[in-house]
């Protein structure tokens, strides 16, 4: 694949990854998502994350969320539930994880980073979350910027198994940190930078931006053709992370739940805009028109 090789993404693909919803199905059957993130100013990124699990179909989504912002996330969200963890407004506390460990029992996919912060605390946190549960996971925004802090959690044999079962959604610049390069280097060949990630940490990657990137160990690449510049304002990134961790935890492999998201993200777009534009397109727009779009293409 490395040198331009690649599939483009298209309807018939997401169609057959797309879970199936028997007549006597229960939620029971649909996953349980923990989306965790959310500090002071950016609970917004952690309520998006959740509803667009639930928007996706998955069956339960919990937002794990700092105690100290637990009645703003609680106001916020209405069918996600709402988990205090130890933590300030400004992030988890060091030792926050222990209180997790029972969710963890009840969750099927983790979503980590909307809205998560950097303190000092929630960098021990994220670490001891990365070695104690070996669910699988999306690590967007505020995770990656931490791993690209200590990139060994991404190169380290111990955590080589659990890294199969991670998706991580960066962003062009958040890419950059990861590789510890330049936004440039990371633009001039998006498919070789992701496929060589993907590779050397042995996960999936999604390089966001326009024609997103979808590279994992052992698949060929997948080039997303959907979306636009409507994409282009605060909390979309927010949107797709839980979006791929729903599909996740309905049980399609992770390179399905993120070529597929990454499709559907970005035809709810297309959607949109057709209607009412580009301009003024918001992240909360998106979650509406996913139901949408996953009836259509059923
Ligand atoms: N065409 C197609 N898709 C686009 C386009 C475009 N022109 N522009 C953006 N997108 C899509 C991306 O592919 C991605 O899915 O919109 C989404 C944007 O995601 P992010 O860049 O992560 O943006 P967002 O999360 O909303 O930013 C909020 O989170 O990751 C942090 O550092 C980031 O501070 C920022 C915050
Ligand atoms: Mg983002």
């Amino acid at each position: 694949e490395e040198g331009g090789n690649y599939y483009l993404v298209d309807e018939e693909m997401v169609a057959a990854a797309l879970p199936e919803r028997l007549p006597t199905q229960h939620k029971g059957d649909f996953g349980h998502v923990l989306v965790i993130g959310g500090t002071r100013g950016y609970t917004g990124a952690a309520a998006l994350a959740s509803n667009a699990a639930l928007r996706s179909g998955a069956g339960l989504v919990t937002a794990v969320v700092p105690e100290d912002l637990y009645p703003v996330a609680a106001a916020k969200l209405t069918e996600v539930m709402t988990f205090p963890a130890p933590g300030k407004d400004g992030g988890f506390d060091a030792g926050a994880c222990a209180a997790l460990m029972g969710l963890f029992g009840r969750a099927t996919v983790l979503a980590v980073g909307p809205g998560l912060g950097q303190g000092e605390g929630t960098v021990s946190f994220l670490r001891e979350l990365l070695e104690r549960t070996d669910l699988p996971a999306v690590l967007d925004a505020d995770a990656l910027n931490i791993l690209a802090r200590d990139r060994r959690i991404l190169t380290d044999p111990l955590f080589a198994e659990r890294r199969k079962r991670w998706i991580l959604t960066p962003h062009p610049g958040e890419m950059a940190r990861l590789c510890g390069t330049g936004v440039g280097e990371i633009q001039s060949d998006r498919i070789g930078v992701a496929v060589r990630a993907s590779r050397e940490w042995g996960t999936t990657v999604v390089l966001k931006g326009a024609r997103t990137v979808i590279a994992a160990p052992g698949s060929p690449v997948f080039i997303n053709p959907t979306g636009n510049p409507g994409l282009a304002s605060g909390g979309t990134g927010d949107v797709l992370a839980g979006l791929v961790a729903g599909l996740l935890a309905q049980g399609i492999a992770p390179v399905e739940a993120a070529f597929s998201g990454a499709f559907i993200h970005g035809l709810a777009a297309d959607r949109i805009a057709r209607q009412k534009g580009m301009a003024g397109l918001v992240a909360g727009d998106l979650l509406e028109e996913i139901p949408v779009v996953l009836e259509l293409l059923a």
